[in-house]
């Protein structure tokens, strides 16, 4: 992991709010869905960040914006310093270049009527700079033998292929244009736990092979722990606690990290004995009308009257070496799996 020099994607503030409607033939804004609500965080070169939080809390969307598949309400994202939300034709063009994306559902996300080498190589349509014609077929024959594939399948189609392989086919088509970013969305959580594995080691070499630097999102933090150098931790459209991955798993501070971490299965007996099982009172509240103050509080078992009334801002509090978004962020013990 390379953390010196300037981050290669830098986020700023971001806010994607979509408009609820009501009326058929007038339509009126009745409110918002605060999908993401206030997200900043730095990434480097070569670097992991685990991005993790139950469904609904704004992963995919935010996803969404560092790709400029949605434009935000507001906030900035920033590519190797280029403005992404501001730029335009061949700059926006160059720039969505760097960052490419792996999608969750290998078996959704992948034309079914096209070939392999067709999905693979489509990247190099709009960016025939990467690859000249004549050398498309090589080239894509290269990249899926980088993924593990037999480049003599260049012409079968996803469905001949097995959910394991649909997604390195997935990750070919991520790579083929160099980019600097891959965003990985939920990339092995429709796969088995046997695939999963093989498919992270994949990604694994591939970073270290092509100094690739990855936001890998995850709704659970023990799919996230061996990739990742970094997690940040998402509720309701907001980060509540960043940090190294040994900040978060072996000193979480804020309680929400601390119930999902007391979820993850723990492996060894003598473990289990020991630690304290924190059970999370039902689901989150709706995005469309999150709670006052800190939004964490409908379902925290410490929350006080300050808690309802003043936000917790992200920082890092005294005595605390990362930041964490709670007015009563302490260390707590939770055991988990090593
Ligand atoms: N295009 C959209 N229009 C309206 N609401 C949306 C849209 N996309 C996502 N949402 C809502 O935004 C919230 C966050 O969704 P999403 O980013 O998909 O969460 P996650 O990936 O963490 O499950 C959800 O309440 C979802 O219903
Ligand atoms: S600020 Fe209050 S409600 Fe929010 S996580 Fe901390 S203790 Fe719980
Ligand atoms: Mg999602």
């Amino acid at each position: 992991m390379a953390s010196n020099g300037e981050p290669i994607l830098q986020v700023r503030d971001l806010v994607k709010h979509f408009p609820l409607n009501q009326g058929i033939v007038v339509k009126r804004q009745i409110g918002a869905i605060k999908a993401v609500d206030g997200v900043s965080f730095d990434l480097h070169r070569g670097e992991t960040l685990g991005i993790v939080g139950e469904s609904g809390c704004g992963k995919s969307t935010l996803a969404k914006l560092l790709m400029a598949l949605e434009t935000p309400t507001s906030g900035s994202v920033r590519v190797a310093g280029n403005d992404l939300a501001h730029a335009k034709g061949a700059e926006l063009k160059r720039i969505r270049r760097n960052i490419q994306m792996v999608m969750q559902d290998p078996y959704t996300s992948l034309n079914p009527r096209m070939t392999v080498g067709d999905i693979v190589g489509e990247p190099f349509e709009i960016h025939s700079e990467v690859a000249p014609k004549g050398d498309r077929r090589k080239k894509v024959q290269d990249l899926l033998e980088v993924v593990g594939l037999n480049p003599d399948h260049i012409n079968r189609y996803p469905h001949q292929f097995s959910g394991g392989q649909r997604q390195r086919i997935g990750i070919a088509r991520g790579l083929a244009l160099q980019p600097e970013i891959i965003v990985c969305d939920e990339p092995v959580s429709a796969l088995d736990v046997s695939i999963q594995a093989q498919v992270i080691n994949l990604l694994e070499r591939l970073q270290n092979e092509f100094d690739l630097a990855y936001i890998f999102i995850a709704h659970d933090l023990s799919v996230v722990r061996h990739i990742s150098d970094r997690v940040a931790v998402m509720y309701l459209g907001k980060i509540v606690e960043i940090g190294k991955d040994t900040q978060i798993y072996d000193r979480p501070t804020h309680p929400y990290t601390q119930a999902l971490l007391s979820a993850v299965p723990v492996p060894d007996p003598e473990g289990r004995e020991n630690r304290e099982r924190i059970i999370l009172q039902g689901d989150p509240p709706s995005p469309a009308n999150p709670p006052s103050g800190c939004r964490f509080r409908t379902r925290c078992w410490k929350a006080q009257e300050i808690c309802a009334e003043e936000e917790p801002l992200l920082q890092i509090r005294p005595g605390a070496d990362h930041p964490s978004a709670c007015h009563f962020a302490e260390v707590h013990d939770v055991v988990h799996a090593s």
